[in-house]
């Protein structure tokens, strides 16, 4: 009996050995009901403030959106695009891409400041935040919803030499552009579908003079009326739709757009060549189909929502979203 008791033990230890070991990384996945617990209003509060962002300036979505692309393309989605700079250390901000052009920052603030008092602690983490209010203000805006994973922590540092090299630029060829996705582990489908975000927000005419000046496959009106807008010299910051036409609404005017040659942006035109290639395709069958659209850009936004994440112990909960906790 005393043997028998004895292995019966054995058998036990090894069974909470196995758990666990499972139990481990199972705990460092996101989840969706990260803060059922903790703060169970943190998810209604993020979407009531995106909404009265949205309210007071209809491009904020468009801002809070790119914002969570920027974070995660740059080592991951850690909130590191929100730190300041400091004396001693330079941040994301002022990187190429993000410099004058990155925005929602206050909002941001706000959402974070709403939840440190609701919650009763610093209890919700500034990239959760930033996943949270990218899915409002998508579906805000006339997009479908999707269930995003939580649960993600703050870096304690950002990249200004990340910053620079690991976001695609407007300039970038249909090849640069694929294998800058690649390297996220993102695919062709990914890239056609999360470039369809610029169905929301502007750019600067900086970022599309040389393709509204220089570049053969435009359409005619579309470059007369962005060269009003957009002068050959000065006027570097005048702004217009990316998507040619409904900026705070999220439909599938940005694929219509390429297949008419109206692609705002370099980057984007090289989406649709007119080849009849797998991404002309893409353009097609998403101009084609705005449930898939919506559908898909959902199931991408949760990918790159997941990319390089920090979770259980790694990272921080930033008290303030601007800095590093003490
Ligand atoms: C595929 C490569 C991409 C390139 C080269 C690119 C480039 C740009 C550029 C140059 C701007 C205008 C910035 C300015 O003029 O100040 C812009 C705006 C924007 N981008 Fe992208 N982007 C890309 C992908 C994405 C993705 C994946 C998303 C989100 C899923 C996204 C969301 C946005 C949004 C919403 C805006 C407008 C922001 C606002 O109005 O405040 N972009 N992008
Ligand atoms: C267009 O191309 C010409 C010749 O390469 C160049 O001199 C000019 O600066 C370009 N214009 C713009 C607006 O990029
Ligand atoms: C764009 O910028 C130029 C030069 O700063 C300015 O004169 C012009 O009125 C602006 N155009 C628009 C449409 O905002």
């Amino acid at each position: 009996m005393a043997s028998r008791n004895k292995s019966l033990l054995v058998v036990i230890v090894h069974l909470l050995v196995v758990f666990t070991a499972i139990m481990i990384p199972a705990c460092a996945q996101l989840t969706t009901d990260f803060y059922e617990k903790s703060c169970p209003q943190a998810l209604g509060l993020i979407r009531s403030a995106v909404a009265r962002a949205i309210n007071r300036e209809s491009r904020m979505g468009a801002s809070l959106l790119r914002l969570h692309f920027h974070d995660c393309f740059v080592n991951g989605c850690d909130g590191s695009i929100l730190l300041d700079d400091t004396d001693t250390f330079t941040g994301e901000k002022t990187a190429i891409p993000n410099l004058n052009s990155v925005r929602g920052f206050d909002v941001v603030d706000e959402i974070k400041s709403t939840l440190n008092e609701k919650c009763k602690g610093n209890v919700v983490s500034c990239a959760d935040i930033l996943a949270v209010a990218s899915r409002d203000s998508v579906d805000l805006l006339g997009g479908t919803s999707y269930e995003v994973l939580l649960g993600r922590r703050d870096a304690r540092t950002a990249s200004f030499n990340d910053a620079n090299t690991n976001l695609p630029t407007p300039f970038f060829s249909s090849s640069q552009l694929v294998s800058i996705f690649e390297s996220h582990g993102l695919k062709l489908k990914d890239l056609v579908v999360l470039s369809g975000g610029h169905t929301l927000g502007l750019a600067r005419c900086v970022n599309f003079r040389t393709r509204i000046y220089n570049e053969t496959n435009i359409d005619s009106n579309f470059k007369a009326s962005r060269q009003k807008i957009c002068p050959a010299t000065g006027g570097d910051d005048n702004t217009t739709a990316l998507d040619g036409t409904t900026p705070a609404k999220f439909d599938t005017a940005y694929f219509k757009g390429l297949i008419g040659s109206k692609g705002l942006l370099h980057s984007d035109q090289e989406l649709f060549k007119g080849d009849g290639g797998e991404s002309d395709s893409l353009v097609q069958y998403y101009n084609n189909n705005p449930k898939k659209f919506y559908k898909d850009f959902g199931d991408s936004m949760i990918k790159m929502g997941n990319m390089n994440v920090l979770t259980g112990n790694d990272g921080e909960i930033r008290m303030n979203c601007r800095k590093v906790n003490n």
